[in-house]
């Protein structure tokens, strides 16, 4: 019934808009969280949940996504010889052996459904995880580590989802649920009066291969685009898509105001600037 996921992909395609002027050449997927950009924690956590094939769709400007996935032996022989093998080793790190990165081009940016639809020959016939790096999920186990497990209990398609307030449900894809967790209702950014629940599907998906029939007839929903949140819905008349509460803490890196709130969260955490920076904060914070 359960498969292993060794498929993961990363929609990369869209413009960024909200980030705007930062994500004019250079995508928002390389934004940094301290020392690293939001993708690579994306793809460590795709790994950790057992992902062999990495599959990337990008668009315009996302060139500086492959740079960072493929290998650099002018870098590596500069830290090498200037002996510093800790930070040659993080970069050596970045797509262990056994791990195959896929790109491919979204010709015109039509939606996250169009975007997980261009993935199709890639994946082939067997479930895959969907992961958006800037929701960013701090956990004691990643994100997708947990939704693994979640689908080897009873199969089926998995959504990762979160209790957001009444009313931003019209920036999500809201599901209802019945007692078992399974989903029987997904609306793509409604209205916060006719929204089925407050339960709101937060970037992580660990999908059936049938969803990619259902992508094949979507048509354009909310804001004009092919919706992965309406194929899911077509989906759920024919297999079961179970919506999964994660333990951890989400950063909408989206927004301004969420990247802020995971660099400030993990700066405090991190080795090389946890305690200073939790110093300079007290200063600040009394002026
Ligand atoms: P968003 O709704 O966050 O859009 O897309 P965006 O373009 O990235 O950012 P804003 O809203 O303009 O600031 C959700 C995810 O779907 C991907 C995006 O890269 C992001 O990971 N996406 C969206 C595509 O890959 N292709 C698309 O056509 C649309």
């Amino acid at each position: 019934m359960a498969q292993t996921v060794k498929s993961a992909v990363f929609p990369v395609a869209g413009r960024g808009t909200r980030f705007l002027p930062a994500t004019k050449a250079s995508p928002k997927e390389m934004l940094p969280i301290v020392d690293k950009p939001l993708i690579q924690y994306a793809v460590e956590e795709a790994i950790d949940a057992g992902a062999t094939k990495l599959i990337f769709i990008t668009g315009a400007s996302k060139r500086a996504i492959e740079d960072h996935f493929d290998s650099d032996p002018e870098l590596e022989s500069a830290l090498e010889a200037s002996g510093k093998q800790e930070l040659l080793e993080s970069i050596r790190r970045i797509v262990p052996k056994g791990v195959s990165c896929i790109y491919i081009r979204q010709g015109e940016p039509l939606g996250l459904g169009h975007a997980v639809l261009c993935a199709r020959a890639a994946v082939g016939d067997e479930p895959f995880f969907v992961h958006l790096a800037d929701d960013l999920i701090a956990s004691e186990l990643p994100c997708l580590t947990q939704m693994a497990a979640e689908h080897e209990r009873h199969g089926g398609s998995v959504v990762a989802v979160e209790t957001v307030p009444q009313e931003d449900t019209s920036s999500y894809g809201i599901v209802a649920v019945d007692e078992s967790g399974r989903v029987n209702q997904i609306v793509e950014k409604p209205a916060p009066e006719d929204a089925p629940s407050n339960s709101a599907v937060v970037g992580r998906y660990l999908l059936a291969p049938e969803v990619f029939d259902k992508l094949e007839t979507t048509g354009r929903g909310a804001g004009g685009e092919i919706q992965l949140t309406d194929a899911i819905a077509d989906l759920l008349e024919d297999a079961p898509v179970y919506a999964y509460s994660f333990e951890g803490k989400r950063f909408d890196c989206g927004s301004k105001l969420g990247y802020l709130k995971a660099t400030v969260a993990y700066g405090l955490e991190h080795p090389d600037t946890g305690a200073a920076f939790h110093e300079h904060l007290r200063e600040l914070l009394a002026e």
